[in-house]
């Protein structure tokens, strides 16, 4: 059942749990997504970045994900991950996306503020849900030292003023993790996590989450993160079974042999991590 990201993560917000929001970019990442929710229980959020947007197109996404979710029990909400374009977020709303972010996060605090402020207003007038973000997470490949990185990380104080001014519906927050595979073990500042939970008191975002170690993962939820963006860890898992299948099979050809392995290794991979994230047995 489609429903909007609002539901899905005052539902998590109110009962201390986190949904796992998985990048899908084709029809097996859906369907692999779709059913490792049913199979658990899960309620799911499938979000599609500009790129995905790029390779299948707006109307394709959207179709896939409804399809998803119109013959599913589970709640699934359809978000737009990283927007960055006003006329773009329109484009999804009128695709029927139920939840979209603005990431304004590379301007200054009052820039920030503005964007969001008017990208919640018409995304609310339509009934869709709002995800923005505040500090910079930045990607695995940035080198940087640790006290830029520290610097880089939310401020408590801006998100306050943030959420305040904007009526957001969830925010994303820069607390140690990074896009893409890490180079090293990566370090949270769960400390933060704590404090600007208690501060806001609404559902917080963690983004580059794969690679991240279950027991940070888990300590997170616990802190108050409830959506946790997973997009290189499935990536992996479907590399890796279409290398294995080609290695073992070099004359295969018919496509449905070579993805179908990968489209159920991506499926064990989402599994685990909706129990790891608390959402299994929620929907
Ligand atoms: O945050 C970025 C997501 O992993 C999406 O990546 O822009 O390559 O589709 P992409
Ligand atoms: P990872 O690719 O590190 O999982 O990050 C995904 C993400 O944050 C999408 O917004
Ligand atoms: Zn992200
Ligand atoms: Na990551």
């Amino acid at each position: 059942m489609l429903v909007t990201g609002k539901q899905i993560l005052d539902h998590a917000h109110e009962n201390n749990y986190a949904v796992g929001a998985f990048n899908v970019n084709n029809m097996e990442q859906v369907q692999a997504i779709i059913q490792a929710a049913e199979e658990t229980q899960s309620p799911v959020i499938m979000q599609a970045s500009q790129g995905a947007l790029k390779y299948a197109g707006v109307e394709y996404i959207s179709a896939m994900v409804k399809t998803a979710a119109e013959n599913s029990s589970v709640p699934v909400a359809l978000h737009l991950d990283h927007g960055t374009d006003f006329k773009q977020i329109v484009k999804c709303i009128r695709n029927g996306f139920t939840s979209v972010m603005i990431d304004a996060s590379k301007m200054p605090l009052e820039g920030n503020i503005d964007t969001t402020k008017k990208i919640v207003e018409i995304a609310h007038a339509a009934g869709v849900s709002v995800e923005a973000e505040i500090g910079k997470i930045g990607g695995t490949e940035d080198d940087i030292t640790v006290d830029e990185r520290d610097a880089t990380f939310t401020d408590p104080e801006e998100a306050v003023k943030l959420v305040n001014e904007t009526g957001l519906d969830s925010l994303a927050i820069a607390v140690g993790t990074a896009h893409g595979v890490y180079k090293g073990e990566p370090k949270l500042d769960f400390d933060r996590i704590v404090t600007i939970k208690e501060k806001l008191n609404i559902p917080l975002v963690l983004h580059g989450s794969s690679g991240v170690p279950e027991e940070s993962i888990k300590k997170a939820v616990e802190r108050g993160i409830n959506k946790i963006n997973i997009d290189t860890d499935i990536r992996m898992a479907f590399n890796e079974a279409i290398r294995d299948f080609v290695k073992n099979d070099p004359d295969a050809y018919d496509p449905r042999k070579i993805v179908g392995p990968a489209r159920d290794a991506m499926k064990e991979v989402i599994k685990e991590k909706m129990t790891m994230f608390g959402s299994a047995g929620k929907a």
